[in-house]
């Protein structure tokens, strides 16, 4: 199993899009170990996004996460990380396609609705960023065995 932060941005909140694109990581099948609305703060948004410091975008992307509320969460599947970048699509909602979460529910080249951790490395830095570890849910589901085969070691 593996664990990805996912983001719910400004955009989606002041959108009312947050319910339909949590829908989406129930409906695939992600477990919610943990999950928040917050203001995230300058100081927070620069230890998440350090890696951009020296990007162009650093300044717009900082004032973009800050700028209003956030919903984030904690969500888990087999291989959750590459799926459910999948399910966001490409960085921006001009060039994401359809049936993805920024395809479907965005234009800008700037405002993209959804950040979702893109490493187990990153996943688990980001999670400790936004969480403290009691607030992470362990528990078990009943519909688990019909989500995936659990008739062996290992969930497939
Ligand atoms: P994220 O980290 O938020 O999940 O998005 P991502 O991997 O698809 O994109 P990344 O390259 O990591 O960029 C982080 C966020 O910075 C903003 N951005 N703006 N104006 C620009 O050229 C530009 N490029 C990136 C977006 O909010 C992007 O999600
Ligand atoms: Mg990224």
């Amino acid at each position: 199993m593996e664990k990805t932060l996912i983001i719910l941005k400004p955009d989606a909140l002041q959108r009312g899009l947050a319910g339909r694109i949590i829908s989406r990581f129930e409906d695939k099948g992600f477990q919610v170990l943990a999950l928040k609305a917050m203001h995230v703060s300058r100081d927070l948004a620069e230890k998440h996004y350090a890696v951009h410091k020296a990007k162009p975008f650093y300044p717009r992307l900082m004032n973009y996460i800050t700028s209003s509320p956030v919903i984030v969460m904690v969500v888990q599947a087999v291989g959750g990380i590459a799926i459910a970048r999948k399910m966001m699509g490409a960085t921006f909602g001009s060039q994401a396609d359809p049936g993805t979460i920024r395809g479907d529910f965005g234009l800008s080249n700037s405002f993209n609705l959804i950040h979702g951790s893109d490493s187990p490395e990153a996943a688990e830095t980001e999670i400790a960023l936004y969480f403290k570890p009691d607030e992470l849910l362990s528990y078990e589901r009943g519909n688990e065995k019909w989500i995936y085969d659990c008739s062996g070691d290992t969930p497939e």
